[in-house]
């Protein structure tokens, strides 16, 4: 099986208005994907539906093969991390995962295992209620690759953490993945994106604008096509990325004037601006 999930023209509607207007994607085995756009988008909406836990006015995705529709069937096989899917309070560390590998029908040894990769072991004791906002991500995460899942959901993992705690989770990120688990996110960040992803989508207006890996895409919007340098006199120069830079700026190395250079591709952030017109935050 090439592909870990297959949308097919998935339309959501609630009440009057379509959230989502006929996504078409697929995501290939081990990769990890990223679905971008802006808040309301529908992102979380599309999760819920691949994840079978909101059924879709139309269209049809497949999940390992399956139709979500009958998610029962590769239930055990997934894993997610999102939001509303509180940790229990009161409830250890520990025996917060231990519940969920009874539901999972995960090993005991894995928890000690989750804890110990999520940085959480020695904390194993603490209640949930009393973790920072970084512990409890990393708790879900645990929570969530506690049954070694083969597709992994993982609904803004890092939103609101300082950097370093976000690096730690995208390590774990790409540990799942050399594991040979799939994964599909949702992500504010578009730096995030960029360093993480195999592939991007963004969703804009209940429609798919743009997809492909993120230097592919950010390429694709290179307008300008310049060169642009500043000397260390203090001169910014502007010049075209071409042939026609290379006299320019061989003089520049001699005479060892170039402070730097930078080419004017686009972020994936100035893309996903142009594309819908709006700042993502
Ligand atoms: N159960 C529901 N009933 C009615 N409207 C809903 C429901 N769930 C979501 N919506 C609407 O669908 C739209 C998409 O919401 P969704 O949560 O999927 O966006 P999102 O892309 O995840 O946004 P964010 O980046 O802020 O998390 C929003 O306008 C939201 O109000
Ligand atoms: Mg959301």
């Amino acid at each position: 099986m090439e592909y870990a999930i297959e949308m097919e023209h998935i339309v959501q509607k609630f009440g009057e208005k379509e959230v989502l207007r006929g996504i078409d994607l697929k995501v290939t085995r081990g990769e990890i994907f990223g679905l971008l756009g802006p808040s309301g988008a529908g992102k979380t909406t599309l999760i819920k539906i691949l994840t079978g836990q909101l059924e879709q006015t139309g269209g049809n995705a497949l999940l390992l093969g399956r139709n979500t529709r009958k998610i029962q069937e590769v239930h055990q096989r997934l894993g997610m991390m999102m939001d509303q899917f509180g940790l229990y309070e009161r409830l250890s560390c520990y025996d917060n995962l231990k519940l969920f590998a009874k539901i999972y029908g995960a090993e005991e040894k894995r928890i000690k295992m989750a804890l110990e990769k999520t940085g959480l072991f020695e904390d194993r004791k603490c209640m949930a209620a009393k973790l920072s906002k970084g512990m409890r991500s990393r708790l879900s995460l645990a929570r969530a690759f506690l049954s070694e899942p083969e597709v992994l959901f993982l609904d803004e993992p890092t939103t609101g953490l300082d950097p370093a705690t976000a690096a730690e989770i995208h390590k774990l990120i790409r540990e799942e993945q050399r594991r040979g688990a799939t994964v599909f996110l949702t992500t504010h960040n578009m730096e995030e994106a960029y360093k993480l992803c195999d592939h991007v989508a963004l969703l804009n207006e209940g429609n798919i604008v743009e997809y492909g890996e993120p230097e592919e895409v950010c390429r694709r919007y290179n307008h300008q096509k310049k060169l642009q340098i500043r000397l260390y006199d203090g001169e910014l120069v502007e010049l075209p990325n071409d042939r026609r830079a290379a006299e320019i700026l061989k003089d520049y190395l001699e005479k060892e004037k170039l402070e730097t250079i930078h080419s004017t591709e686009p972020s994936l952030e100035t893309v996903f601006m142009e594309l819908t017109g709006r700042r993502f935050v």
